[in-house]
């Protein structure tokens, strides 16, 4: 479970990036992140992998609070994560196994345990036959394949991805598309921030706007369910964000 109540952003240059944010992503959903450049997509981001502080406000992510969480626990926390990168940020000098390998090594994982994840999850991201290819040989889908490989190796909870098909052509954003897809079908939690309104129409998964740092709005289906009942004659995702929290408290 991801959730964000009333969190605020504002870099040291005064830019409010992200302005009293409400959000709650269960676990197991797929959700889309969208908006116009500069409209806070990143920094949401970087503010779930810890790698920014929130100005104001909580965030919890499978029940850590990042306000709260110490520095030297910060690296346990990221391995809950899987996390992907519009440009992959491979290892350029070591092979497609080695890639995928060095984040169970990461975590003490034994030579035999590598011997058997990797492989199969080199297969569950369709990279089988390329094991032994350095990622300078790679076309760019392949590469961020190899990118969602080593996300996924440590079993996270969630998935985050920045992008991942922004330097992808429309043939490898679909083939990433499904992957994502695939990974959230066996029960990783997934969200993407993407510009591609295409796989966005075309894949019908929740849906998240944002524009000047808020949420301008959401389509989240639970929430609409008991949306029907208007919050002081408002809509937008503020009066959601109010009806969803009222929902929870009372279950
Ligand atoms: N390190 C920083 N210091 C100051 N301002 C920043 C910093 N990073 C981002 N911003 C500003 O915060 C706002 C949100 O930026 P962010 O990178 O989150 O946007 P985005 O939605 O990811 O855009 P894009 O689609 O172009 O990637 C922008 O106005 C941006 O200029
Ligand atoms: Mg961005």
């Amino acid at each position: 479970m991801i959730e964000l109540t009333n969190v605020s952003k504002t870099y040291e240059t005064g830019n409010k990036a992200i302005k009293n944010i409400n959000l709650k992503i269960r676990d197991g959903e797929f959700v889309f992140i969208v908006g116009k450049s500069g409209s806070g997509k990143s920094t949401l981001f970087k503010l779930l992998t810890r790698e920014l502080k929130a100005t104001s406000g909580e965030i919890t992510v499978n029940g850590c609070d990042l306000g709260k969480i110490k520095r030297r626990n910060i690296p346990k926390y990221r391995r809950t994560l899987g996390v992907v990168f519009q440009d992959f940020r491979l290892l350029y000098d070591r092979n497609v196994f080695e890639n995928v390998a060095f984040a169970q090594r990461v975590i003490g994982a034994s030579n035999s345990e590598i011997r058997k994840n990797v492989p199969e999850m080199l297969k569950l991201t369709g990279l089988g036959a390329k094991y032994k290819s350095y990622p300078n040989h790679l076309s760019g889908g392949e590469q961020q394949r190899v990118a969602i490989a080593r996300a996924l190796i440590n079993q996270p909870q969630v998935l985050l991805a920045d992008e991942p098909t922004g330097n992808l052509d429309s043939y490898n954003t679909h083939e990433i598309m499904r992957l994502l897809e695939t990974i959230n079908s066996m029960g990783t939690t997934v969200v993407v921030i993407t510009h591609s309104k295409e796989m966005v129409n075309e894949m019908k998964k929740r849906v998240i706007t944002m524009d000047k740092g808020v949420i301008v709005s959401d389509d989240d289906s639970e929430v609409k369910e008991i949306s029907v009942m208007p919050v002081n004659g408002n809509s937008g995702s503020r009066a959601k964000g109010r009806s969803r929290r009222r929902r929870d408290d009372g279950a």
